[in-house]
């Protein structure tokens, strides 16, 4: 069994509109190892978000390939690839991408039942104890404040224990305190189920505590420092 969890290979990605084409990502290549956490770093608009959601496989690279646990998840059908994202890739958006309709508690016992786990209710109301909404568990989305919602949309990618956890800037909406104890929350993660770590952020602090700091300058990988 190899230790690599995630395997990114000459990842390029364009797109077309009514202005051109315009490629957002050029010739990315990294690897991560099981348990490793690193942070993507750059300017807004260097392509960020668009590298993971293309490691989640939720967008396609133009050229590349993204192996999770070994698998080519572009080798895959696109059912294939949501199986393979529900059993090991927790993804936490930039803009939450909470379901309206369903309340807190909903949301975050959606994936459990996905994965057909029994207590799905009790284990997604601990969850949501552990961002510090247990007194919210049964509002609605939009009656809850930005943090709030981050909270919510973290709590529901944590909730299936995932091998790999993705996160667009996870802080971005929350204040220092709430901010710090989800960090916490995710660094715990990761040392009790050896859980591959990827955050996209801007807060320099954040980055340090991570093992790697992969920086994207204009779609391409910049630099890369590894520090023991
Ligand atoms: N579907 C699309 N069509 C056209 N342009 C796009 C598309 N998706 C992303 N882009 C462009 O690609 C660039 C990279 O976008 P991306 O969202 O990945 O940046 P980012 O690094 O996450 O920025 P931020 O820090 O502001 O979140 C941006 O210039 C954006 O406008
Ligand atoms: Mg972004």
């Amino acid at each position: 069994m190899s230790d690599v969890m995630i395997a990114v290979q000459h990842v390029f990605k364009s797109v077309t509109d009514s202005t051109g084409s315009l490629t957002i990502l050029r010739d990315i290549d990294f690897t991560l190892n099981k348990g490793e956490t690193a942070a993507i770093v750059g300017a807004s608009g260097s392509g960020k978000s668009t590298l993971l959601s293309i490691v989640a496989g939720l967008d396609t690279p133009s050229q590349g390939t993204v192996h999770i646990d070994g698998v080519d998840l572009f080798a895959l059908s696109e059912d294939q690839r949501a199986a393979l994202r529900s059993q090991k890739v927790g993804f936490v958006f930039q803009s939450f991408q909470l379901l309206g309709n369903l309340t807190a508690l909903e949301n975050v016992m959606l994936p459990l039942e996905l994965a057909g786990q029994r207590d799905a209710r009790a284990t997604a109301t601990q969850m949501l104890q552990r961002v510090g909404l247990g007194e919210r568990l049964s509002s609605y989305p939009k009656v809850l404040s930005g943090g709030e919602q981050q909270r919510v949309a973290l709590a529901r990618a944590f909730v299936v224990r995932p091998a790999v956890l993705l996160a667009d800037e996870p802080t971005g909406s929350l204040d220092f305190a709430t901010g710090a104890k989800i960090m916490e929350l995710m660094f715990e993660l990761n040392r009790e189920q050896g859980t591959t770590l990827v955050l996209v952020t801007h807060d320099r602090a954040i980055a340090q505590r991570c093992e790697r700091r992969i920086t994207i300058e204009a779609g391409q990988v910049a630099a890369e420092r590894v520090e023991a």
